[in-house]
């Protein structure tokens, strides 16, 4: 009698729970098909590094598994992410000289000009996109022309949109200003107009922040700045609305496309410039996010596949449309398996 009484009650539960959201976990299939994001090789974008000179493949102690190319070497990287499937790519100079203007940012035989040539005519059905900004070319790596001890703005428009023109000539196919001097994307997008490159998309770095994720990168890129550091032009990251004010300008200026960068910490920004915006979202897993799941899986401590993979559909489940990453070969296979996507 008590054995009914308490069978009938646990019946009574059941029929009372309703509501169970692990019904749609239950099984594999049903998981897929009930899933709210889905990613695609083609949102891949993998940032490359292009060094002066020839015969040059060397590792970036700083990032385990990344490797500075010369041109003529870099082929063997992109034939690698094209067999993966991965259709873009963007491409930093390295510049074995210097000099106060950045002159071989737009110089025609600059590093990175070389690159964009020697890759449209190789590998005609990849995308190459140019990271515009100054810090890598000058000697005393700001973002821009100083006056004094600081950037001035409005002069170094004028050198950033010779960079993106003398890279559109070359043959990128689309410009991405990081250098975040106020009115860049205008001056940019008219300048490109006027040479004849109205159809080359902007893709504007709008909420990049001074950022210490960038540590690795400015190593490989030798780009750190010799003094001072970039916080009177990259945003403050305790700052959100600063963010969309910095986005919404952007795409009055024109811009196409607009970043998000870092990635991983800032994924309440990816979202709140989506819907902010009807522009397509980018978001930039920068070198810091790369090295740190590369040194905690080399330390035996993290797994680094499934977090690659988790930190990935986090940027596109905040609102990414597009994901620049170091780790773009590995996720585009990890697609193509299924893993993930
Ligand atoms: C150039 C630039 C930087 C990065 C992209 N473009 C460095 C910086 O602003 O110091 C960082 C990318 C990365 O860390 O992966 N301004």
């Amino acid at each position: 009698m008590q054995g009914t009484r308490s069978k009938a009650a646990g019946k009574e539960r059941h029929m009372e729970q309703v509501k169970r959201p692990r019904r749609l976990r239950s099984n594999e299939i049903l998981r897929k098909m009930a899933r709210e994001t889905r990613m695609d090789r083609s949102a891949l974008i993998y940032p490359m590094f292009i060094v002066e000179g020839e015969n040059i493949k060397e590792e970036i102690l700083s990032m385990p598994g990344q490797s500075r190319y010369s041109a003529d070497r870099m082929g063997e990287k992109l034939e690698e992410l094209s067999d993966a499937g991965v259709s873009s790519v963007m491409f930093f100079g390295i510049p074995s000289k210097k000099d106060a203007f950045g002159s071989m940012a737009y110089a025609e035989d600059g590093v990175v000009q070389q690159a964009f040539r020697t890759a449209k005519r190789d590998f005609p059905n990849l995308y190459l996109i140019g990271d515009v900004c100054m810090c890598e070319y000058t000697s005393h790596g700001h973002c821009g022309i100083l006056s004094g001890r600081d950037v001035d703005n409005d002069r170094t428009l004028e050198y950033l949109a010779k960079t993106a023109v003398s890279q559109a000539q070359a043959g990128a196919d689309m410009a991405a200003p990081s250098d975040m001097m106020d009115g860049r994307v205008a001056a940019i997008r008219k300048a490109l107009d006027r040479a004849g490159f109205s159809h080359t998309p902007v893709m504007s770095y709008s909420a990049k922040f001074a950022s210490s994720f960038y540590g690795p990168f400015r190593k490989a890129a030798e780009s750190a700045p010799s003094f001072g550091d970039r916080k009177t032009y990259q945003m403050d990251y305790h700052n959100r609305r600063e963010a969309v004010k910095e986005a919404l300008l952007d795409e009055e200026e024109g811009a196409d496309i607009l970043m998000v960068k870092p990635a991983l910490a800032y994924g309440d920004l990816i979202r709140e410039i989506k819907n902010a915006s009807h522009l397509p979202v980018a978001a930039y897993s920068v070198s810091g996010e790369y090295s740190m799941v590369k040194a905690a899986a080399l330390a035996g401590f993290i797994e680094e596949e499934s977090v690659m993979c988790e930190m990935a559909a986090s940027a596109f489940r905040a609102g990414a449309d597009l994901y620049i990453t170091y780790f773009a070969k590995e996720l585009a296979e990890c697609m193509k398996r299924g893993q993930i996507g």
